[in-house]
């Protein structure tokens, strides 16, 4: 399972690249407001340079002419962006072009079935279904991720992979390695999440305790 970063900043994804875990890094909108940058190509091309896996940005328009050029302009960016759309018509009309062309898109805002079938018939490199959005609304996120896992599998030709997205907790990183999704996109506060466990830090802590007695060090 490959784990993208679902932040626009620029120091998590640095910190977070050096662990050698990151496989790419989801952007939006909202998390780039949230990052404060005011120069959007530019910080696109910043975190492109951190990371060499997929770069997912995202267009700002939601009518067909304006995406798709903004489209060409985000994937000139660096070989490795995936262009993120929208799951609306306009939004999967500019997906099969990008796609056709041999650029990577990200299909974004998938709250159903039906909608993963139409990104993976556009196209799309990557689909992503929001599990979180869709349990804040009293609905279960990770039966979408079960739903789409096993329409794609059962057609062989849809190379479109699963990028669970919307992730609120390790629970659902876990249940969607579980179930084969491809990719989670994480924030931060999750990925540190998932290093964690009291019986590490507790073992750890006797290890430590018990090494010194011993009077040893390792040579380096
Ligand atoms: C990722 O591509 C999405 O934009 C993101 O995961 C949305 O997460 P949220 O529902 O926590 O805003």
């Amino acid at each position: 399972m490959k784990f993208f970063v679902d932040t626009a900043n620029l120091d998590d994804i640095k910190s977070l690249a050096a662990t050698g875990l990151l496989d790419g890094v989801t952007t939006n909108p909202s998390l780039v407001a949230k990052s404060g940058h005011s120069n959007f190509i530019e910080l696109i091309r910043e975190i492109a340079s951190i990371v060499d896996g997929p770069v997912s940005a995202e267009v700002a328009s939601t009518d067909f002419e304006p995406m798709l050029a903004e489209a060409k302009t985000l994937a000139k960016i660096a070989p490795h962006i995936a262009v993120k759309v929208p799951l609306t018509p306009a939004g999967l009309k500019v997906c099969k072009i990008m796609s056709d062309d041999g650029t990577m898109v990200n299909v974004t805002l998938c709250f159903s079935a039906a909608q993963a079938i139409l990104a993976a018939k556009a196209g799309a490199t990557f689909v992503s279904p929001f599990v979180g959005r869709l349990d804040d609304i009293g609905q279960n996120g990770m039966e979408l991720i079960a739903d789409i896992c096993t329409i794609y599998n059962a057609y062989p030709k849809f190379r479109t992979e699963v990028l669970v997205a919307s992730v609120r907790s390790p629970t659902h990183v876990v249940e969607a390695a579980k179930m084969g999704a491809d990719v989670a996109t994480i924030p931060p506060s999750v990925i540190r999440q998932l290093f964690g466990h009291p019986l590490t830090d507790k073992g750890l802590a006797q290890f430590v305790e018990d090494w010194k007695k011993t009077g040893q060090t390792i040579p380096v």
